[in-house]
């Protein structure tokens, strides 16, 4: 069965006309399915799903919404679905649910394509945005309502809504209606209406979106241990690239319908296969400057092209790269994350001058913006590092951190 819980706190319209509304989520969420005796524990190994998407299309008229895209989320993983607005994330988790028809491709859980069977078949929790509790029933009646639906009994149902409960540390609240509740306690509600039958998976769509910034941190710590303690697997959208570094054992990065990179959040970060990848992931992103690299004996300059007479030198590993690539004289991009350019402030021998452009105080950090020929780069320093702006100063670019793309495909050499 899926446990729908709809994008908006009114049970109204899901944002898109021919999405399901959130009255036929609410009717999937009444519909009849098969009895769950099982109750909530922290016991590992039980009720979980591995998910695989080939080749899968969704298009929306003309609009290709999803193309031939593939991904595969492992039993008990935190898979997080990173990209702009519009890239087809919902679209993506939405076809894993059965709210949409995809129109190619196979959607695998477990053993079993599921492409043929309905929403309320697959068995996962979908998780929306902004919670639609029952604002009528308390929160233990919001909590125990599917098991209630299942028939369960009441002995069983106080044991469940108790374990959820527990873990969720919502004891307190459970005679409270939600109009008594934060944001961050409804959403707490919800998802412990989405654990209380114990669902193969959770699918959620940016389920801490709306929350200001300081109790957003606070919840991705909780939903991160909360998927430890319970372990089951996780597709979870959002288009915040701190959230998916910081929860996601794996991200995978989309960008119009097409998935560019899945991988380990530090293998995303340290070897993005493209301009795109690097910039969105990284805050700041990655630094890129136009160059063309020339052999000089057996090393490499890259020079500027949007100032020739500066150059960044580089060894001879830099040199075999390029040259295996076949890469020399050609437009690329170099990339450099702002943590690996070192500013000196005296002139220093093979460092290229720069001046200081921009100083952004971060606390812990500064993000300083530098005048590199007429490219501006941002590099982080330490918080007590003193520059003013305008000062000269010479910078290295920390070369086995150096990236380079072809400037016309963008993709990493
Ligand atoms: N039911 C629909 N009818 C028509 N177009 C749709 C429908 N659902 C999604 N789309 C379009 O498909 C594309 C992908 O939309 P989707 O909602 O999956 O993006 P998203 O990555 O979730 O974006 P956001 O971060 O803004 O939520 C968009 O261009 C969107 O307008
Ligand atoms: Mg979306």
């Amino acid at each position: 069965m899926l446990l729908c819980i709809t994008r908006s706190k009114v049970f109204g319209d899901t944002g898109y006309p021919n999405r399901p509304s959130a009255a036929v989520n609410a009717a999937m969420y009444h519909q009849k399915h098969s009895v769950i005796n099982h109750r909530l524990t922290k016991e590992r190994g039980r009720n979980m799903a591995e998910i695989r998407l080939v080749n899968i299309v969704k298009r929306f008229g003309k609009l290709e919404a999803v193309k031939k895209l593939n991904l595969e989320i492992a039993d008990r993983e935190f898979l997080v679905l990173l990209g702009p607005s519009g890239c087809g994330k919902t679209t993506t988790l939405r076809s894993i649910a059965g709210l949409e028809a995809v129109d190619e491709g196979e959607i695998w859980i477990d053993n079993k394509i599921v492409n043929e069977l309905r929403a309320s078949e697959r068995d996962i929790a979908f998780v929306f945005q902004l919670y639609a509790l029952y604002p009528h029933l308390t929160v233990y009646k919001n909590i125990s309502f599917p098991l209630e639906t299942q028939g369960m009994n009441k002995k069983d149902i106080d044991k469940s809504v108790m374990d959820v409960a527990g873990i969720l540390k919502i004891e307190h609240i459970l005679k409270k209606k939600p109009s008594a509740l934060s944001g961050g306690d409804m959403q707490r509600v919800a998802l412990g209406r989405s654990m209380v039958r114990r669902p193969k998976a959770f699918l959620m769509d940016e389920p801490i979106g709306t929350l200001d910034a300081k109790f957003r941190e606070v919840m991705r710590t909780e939903l991160k241990r909360l998927h430890i303690d319970i372990g089951a697997t996780t597709v979870y959208v959002t288009h915040d690239q701190v959230e998916a570094m910081s929860m996601g054992d794996r991200i995978a990065v989309m960008k119009e319908g097409v998935m560019h990179q899945v991988g380990k959040p530090e293998e995303v970060y340290d070897n993005p296969v493209n301009l795109f990848v690097a910039n969105f992931i990284g805050s700041p992103g990655m630094n890129f400057i136009d160059v063309v690299c020339a052999k000089s004996d057996h090393n490499t300059k890259a020079v500027l092209s949007s100032n020739k007479e500066v150059c960044f030198q580089f060894s001879k590993e830099v040199y075999n790269r390029l040259e295996e690539k076949r890469a020399f004289s050609k437009k690329l991009v170099l990339g450099i994350r702002p943590e690996w350019i070192r500013i000196e402030k005296k002139k220093t021998e093979n460092l290229v001058p720069a001046e200081i452009y921009v100083i952004e105080p971060l606390g812990p950090s500064k993000i300083v913006d530098l005048k590199v020929g007429n490219d501006i780069i941002k590099a982080r320093t330490g918080a007590d590092f003193e520059v003013g702006i305008g000062d000269r100063v010479w910078i290295e670019l920390i070369e086995k951190k150096v990236h380079f793309f072809d400037k016309q495909s963008g993709n990493a050499l």
